[in-house]
């Protein structure tokens, strides 16, 4: 035997991957991987947007120390030969419970943004919500998805043009609207404080070097279309084509004056289901209970906007309990793994949403890096059941999990 082919029984040697995406998620095994990669290809205040939470980051941290402390009691010799995640979201299947979260300014992660993740969505055959603040329109992205899509709605003071944006929602077969209810003013994002952060990202001399550090993400911002918020361009409330402050924006053009009264207004505007997502008490998903609504998404906007703000996870058994028999009840907030789903279907929730997780998948390797997610992510959910003795959906109980 020669030393070569000694050397070759004894090691493993891996082909040298010559396309760059292939080879970067290569490297991953899990949605923390991503992350890291992506830290490492977008410039850092564009990282740090996506990335940050408001004030201390308490909530964001909260989000997912809550998911990290619970844990199961795995259930044994249970058969789990097959198992099954499919499940139903408003009323259709899905084949695990996941809803792609709203993300505004997708765009800045990688340039086809909103295109990319809703395409991905229908690939994996899950709901993907578009965003208000989207930098694709409700149009674009209906022209590449035929899935299951939902528009997500920031109330402007003009609420013509609101009315505008329900109708185009639902001459392009969007199936729900997602009000979202958290967000009266912008929470207080120190990252994008510190960095003087706008949106779209200004290339200035001060951003110069952080370009050349980073020109994959570089070639691709200044090749591709300019960014504005594509679902209100030509409109007088600005589309975010100069570089603005979200928070500056945000204060200008949203209705802090929103009630439960205006859900009234979103009935006569909407015809399909509406969910209400921001919903932090029992006390208020029994009020949302009592307005036309589908479901409503426990979420503290990932921790971005209010920072003493409880964890969603603590809130699904309480609001399964109160109002789960009326509503759907999502939970969104630091999902990175199946495990988490499981955890949070298990104590009663319909299903959960992701946001960041995607976002992560986008920045580290465009598209396929969603795909990468979104199958990692159902690939984590069969695994986790199988683990603790779950075939079904409906076999996922509170007594699977201890909250810490
Ligand atoms: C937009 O919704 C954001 O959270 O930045």
């Amino acid at each position: 035997m020669s030393i070569y082919s000694t050397l070759r029984s004894v090691m493993r040697f891996r082909r040298f991957e010559r396309d760059p995406v292939a080879r970067r998620l290569r490297k991953a095994a899990n949605v923390a991987d991503l992350r890291r990669i992506a830290k490492r290809r977008l410039p850092r205040g564009v990282f740090d947007y996506i990335d940050g939470g408001a004030e201390d980051e308490y909530a964001l941290n909260r989000n997912s120390a809550v998911f990290r402390d619970a844990v199961f009691r795995p259930r044994v010799l249970r058969n789990v030969g097959k198992v099954d995640a499919s499940t139903t979201i408003l009323g259709k299947r899905v084949p695990f419970p996941l809803v792609l979260a709203p993300t505004g300014f997708t765009r800045i992660a990688d340039s086809p943004g909103e295109l990319a993740v809703a395409r991905a969505a229908a690939r994996a055959e899950i709901p993907y919500t578009l965003s208000t603040l989207g930098t694709r329109s409700i149009e674009e992205v209906a022209a590449v998805s035929d899935g299951r899509k939902w528009f997500q709605v920031y109330v402007w003071k003009d609420r013509g043009l609101v009315a505008e944006m329900l109708d185009r929602a639902a001459a392009a077969a969007y199936e729900a609207i997602v009000i979202t209810v958290d967000t009266a003013v912008l929470g207080r994002r120190e990252r994008d404080v510190r960095r003087g952060f706008s949106l779209p990202p200004k290339l200035g001399p001060g951003t110069v070097i952080d370009g050349m550090v980073h020109p994959g993400w570089t070639w691709d911002f200044v090749n591709a279309d300019p960014i504005s918020f594509a679902n209100v361009t030509g409109k007088t409330v600005g589309d975010g084509a100069d570089a603005i402050s979200l928070a500056e924006y945000v204060g200008k053009q949203f209705d802090p004056g929103l009630s439960w009264d205006d859900i009234a207004w979103f009935r006569e505007h909407w015809d399909g289901p509406i969910v209400l997502k921001g919903v932090q008490t029992v006390e208020d998903a029994l009020i949302a209970a009592e307005h036309d609504i589908a479901a409503v998404a426990l979420s503290n906007h990932g921790g971005r906007q209010l920072d003493g703000a409880p964890a969603p996870l603590h809130l699904v058994d309480p609001v399964a309990e109160a109002v789960g028999d009326r509503v759907e009840v999502i939970c969104d907030g630091g999902v990175r793994r199946g495990s988490d789903i499981v955890k949070a279907v298990a104590l009663g929730a319909t299903a959960c949403m992701a946001g960041r997780a995607y976002l992560y998948g986008l920045g580290a390797a465009g598209e396929r890096g969603v795909d990468f997610v979104l199958d990692h992510l159902s690939q984590g959910v069969e695994q986790t059941m199988t683990l603790v003795g779950a075939t079904t959906i409906d076999e996922l109980e509170p007594n699977l999990v201890n909250l810490a």
